[in-house]
């Protein structure tokens, strides 16, 4: 079975801590986009988890993962992430593999992204990680894949920088890299998990551009990285916070803004640690939006959604989500491609009432608040997609199953 877990916002839904919790009864997690831009939190026991490169099955001790052939992969940060992990006690040696088709990102590229992105007319806030250089270089065909590194034919050709950067890398790499579409051979009637990165609105055509990211952040982006075809995927997980957050620049119709919303932005980011995994900085927060996360259940066949940081809003009086937008005078709950149209867009509102009760330690669906159930079914209703896992904590224990993943279609 082949199931994919992709960010149904913008980014930071809790797809690691829902991938860490999937993973237990997988075979393997195949990271298929993206680079060290992503960082995915793992919090198990009194152990908290940071990866950014690493897919997130990789805490097990008897899991293999696979960085998949769409992803960029800066070496400095694999080695010193798998560093941390050995420190934290997970071995890795022999279950981390690459991709041969996987390109890779070198110092300079880290530099003429931050350059590039203090240019822009309007900066979009990148991650100074070398993503969107990466990409390009790929686009333009002239970027440097695994692959290369194994080839001695291809070495010479590297300038004296890169040959020096690479050096000290390229036998670790030899023996990690494999070529996906043999590797996954071996995992036909498998368990196999595809870890996406970033979240559909931050897909490079599907999300809010020029506000993106440069990967295929959508369900498509497994086929792309994960060497499996459209028809062998058997589900389709978007996960989703119960409310909005974005780092970085670009239209966010639903942010909180202290005129309409009082101090209810920097409550959510305070009470749910809405800080940037990567770079630190404070996450915008925002009510959910369900047009929004529509577009994306239509546009990546979700087929069950895993709604997470429900708890964030126990003990709030009123909990409120945008169902549609006024733009230029006029009413409409279609996601618009135009920055600029987003920009304009009036989130229309509607308000439920809240449970104000600690969630946080329920186990069973049935035993969710009414008011919090009631949410669920609305949310459900408006995108026509089942909510079938509810987190509520980053505690892998924390998550309330209410439709398996691993059955039969
Ligand atoms: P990812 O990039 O999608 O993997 O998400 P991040 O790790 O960047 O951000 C999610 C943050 O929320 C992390 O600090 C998680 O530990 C935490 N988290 C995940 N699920 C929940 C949840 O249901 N409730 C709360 N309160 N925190 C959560
Ligand atoms: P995970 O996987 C949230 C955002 C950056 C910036 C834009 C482009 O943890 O959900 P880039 O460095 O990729 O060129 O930056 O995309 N961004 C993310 N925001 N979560 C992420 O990953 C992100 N990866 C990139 O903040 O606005
Ligand atoms: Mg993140």
């Amino acid at each position: 079975m082949k199931i994919v877990v992709i960010g149904a916002q913008w980014g930071d839904e809790g797809k690691g801590k829902i991938v860490d919790f999937l993973a237990e009864e997988s075979d393997l997690v195949v990271r298929f986009s993206g680079g060290a831009n992503a960082g995915h939190t793992v919090v198990h026991g009194d152990a908290t988890y940071k990866l950014h490169l690493v897919p997130s099955g990789v805490i097990y001790q008897d899991k293999k993962v696979v960085l998949g052939s769409a992803m960029v992969i800066d070496p400095e940060s694999l080695f010193s992430e798998l560093q941390t992990l050995q420190e934290q006690g997970i071995a890795w040696e022999g279950r981390v593999f690459l991709s041969d088709r996987a390109h890779l990102v070198l110092p300079s590229y880290k530099e003429r992204d931050r350059e590039l992105d203090a240019q822009r007319r309007n900066p979009i806030g990148t991650t100074g990680r070398g993503i969107g250089i990466a990409y390009a270089q790929k686009a333009d065909r002239d970027g440097i894949r695994v692959a290369d590194l194994a080839d001695d034919d291809f070495l010479p050709s590297l300038r004296p920088e890169e040959r020096e950067f690479l050096d000290p890398y390229i036998e670790r790499f030899r023996k990690m890299s494999v070529n996906l579409s043999s590797f996954m051979e071996e995992y036909r009637e498998a368990r196999v998990l595809y870890e996406g990165a970033q979240g559909a609105l931050l897909d490079l055509d599907m999300g809010t551009y020029p506000f993106v990211s440069s990967g295929c952040s959508t369900a498509a982006g497994a086929c792309l990285g994960g060497a499996v075809g459209p028809m062998d995927i058997d589900g389709v997980l978007g996960v989703f916070k119960a409310y909005s957050t974005r780092v970085g620049n670009g239209p966010f119709p639903t942010e909180f803004r202290s005129e309409r919303d009082g101090d209810l932005g920097n409550q959510i980011r305070e009470i749910g640690h809405e800080y940037g995994v990567t770079t630190g900085r404070p996450r915008r927060t925002g009510y959910l939006d369900l047009p929004a996360l529509r577009y994306s259940c239509r546009g990546n066949s979700i087929t069950s959604l895993v709604l997470t940081h429900l708890d964030v809003y126990d003990q709030f009086d009123e909990i409120t989500v945008c169902v549609g937008y006024r733009i230029d005078g006029e009413e409409d709950t279609a996601f618009p491609s135009s920055c600029r149209r987003l920009e304009r867009a009036e989130p229309i509102l509607k308000v439920f009432k809240g449970w104000k009760r600690d969630i946080s330690g329920i186990k069973s669906y049935d035993d969710l608040p009414r008011e919090a159930k009631e949410y669920i079914q609305f949310i459900e209703d408006f995108v026509d997609t089942p909510v079938g896992i509810v987190s509520v904590g980053p505690e892998r224990s924390q998550t309330v199953i209410r439709q398996g993943v691993w059955q039969s279609r």
